[in-house]
């Protein structure tokens, strides 16, 4: 059978867990990607922070790229052309398509992920992120930008990984109004407070996740909520197009729950959960992340682990509950190959 494929280049920026994982998506899919949507894709630009940057424009090997990061060696060798010194030189000069962002957070200004993003836009490529940052401090514009150029900023997997939250809004529910939403947004805390109604204290949960690899080595923003109100200044600033600051989020995180309070209320037949929430207001929107004891019958009581959850609320359907079971990496993955193949096809 004869059918069109297009070629199309892409640009990474950031090669750690998610950046590898969408590495090794790519590769898994690259025949389905053909097949299904006439796609072909090449990576002509790796950048990271500490391991080196490589620029191809006949495509990178991403194979080697994958085994050198691995081995935690710079992608250097891989460059067949000179890599411009800094990455707004890379983006540019890389003339890819599409941008991919994987790069670590920045909760304070976005920065230098904004730049990045608006670099590449303003070259002409579709911009897609699977950071919170940008989002929370630059959607307005970011958004501008593409819909100015004819192109896309897409985020789908800043909030609940590879599931579909923000184009679930954009393509599946036209003409509905978002009052509010509910959910448990953050998956180390979540973790934690599963691991003490095993029985575990504070401490040895919290180090159980960072064992597996959920918590980082300073887990403080997890457990006082910060990670979890930047998800929710996401959710409003987008689908509620309320623009809502990290600090306007009222915040309680988990460090006061001990493990008699959580076996207390599990004796009662109840759960600790850290509850996401925002409700538009006539002022604006009130939002918070705070503990929460939940019911049985509530949606939130059966998350487990590092699952997550939204219940969303709008004018013309209520309780429209999206659950993720265990996600990772790959997942994260996921959700920037739908960005993709959202972007591509228009
Ligand atoms: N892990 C998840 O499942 C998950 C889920 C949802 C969203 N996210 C978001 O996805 C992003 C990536 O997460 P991750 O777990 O992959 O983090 P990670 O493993 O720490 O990887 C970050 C990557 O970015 C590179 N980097 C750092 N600063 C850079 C810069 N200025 N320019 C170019 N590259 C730079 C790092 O390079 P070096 O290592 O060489 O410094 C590394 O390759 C974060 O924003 C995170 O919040 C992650």
């Amino acid at each position: 059978v004869e059918f069109a494929v297009t070629q199309v280049n892409f640009v990474l920026l950031g090669f750690g867990n998610v950046g590898r994982a969408f590495a090794r998506l790519l590769l898994a899919k690259r025949g389905e990607l053909r097949q299904r949507y006439g796609l072909d894709w090449r990576v002509v630009g790796i950048a990271t922070g500490r391991h080196g940057a490589a620029l191809d424009p006949e495509g990178i090997d991403l194979e080697a790229a994958l085994a050198l990061a691995e081995a935690g060696q710079s992608l250097a060798s891989l460059s067949p052309v000179q890599v411009p010194a800094t990455n707004l030189g890379l983006i540019r000069a890389s003339q890819a398509d599409v941008l991919f962002e994987t790069t670590p957070v920045n909760y304070q200004t976005g920065q230098p992920a904004v730049d990045h993003l608006r670099a590449a836009l303003e070259a002409g490529m579709h911009a897609i992120s699977a950071n919170k940052g940008p989002v929370v401090h630059a959607y307005r514009e970011l958004s501008d930008l593409a819909r100015a150029r004819g192109r896309c900023f897409y985020f789908e997997s800043a909030v609940m990984d590879g599931a579909p939250v923000f184009s679930l809004w954009r393509e599946a529910l036209p003409g509905a109004r978002l009052l509010s939403f509910r959910g448990i947004l953050n998956s180390t805390t979540n973790l934690i407070l599963t691991r003490m109604e095993e029985g575990q204290s504070f401490k040895d949960a919290v180090a159980y996740a960072q064992s597996i690899g959920v918590a980082e080595t300073d887990p403080s923003g997890d457990i006082l909520g910060w990670d979890a109100a930047v998800k929710v200044a996401a959710l409003a600033t987008v689908l509620m197009d309320r623009p809502l600051k990290p600090d306007q989020v009222e915040r309680q995180g988990i460090e006061g729950l001990t493990a008699a309070v959580v076996a207390a209320a599990r004796a009662g037949g109840r759960r600790w959960k850290l509850v996401c929430q925002a409700e538009r207001t006539p002022e604006g929107v009130r939002a918070s992340v705070r503990p929460e004891e939940v019911e049985v019958g509530d949606p939130l009581f059966g998350v487990m682990g590092t699952s997550s959850a939204v219940t969303f609320h709008a004018d013309v359907l209520s309780g429209l509950t999206l659950v993720e079971e265990n996600p990772g990496p790959q997942t994260t993955a996921y959700g920037l190959l739908a960005d993709l193949l959202n972007a591509v096809r228009g």
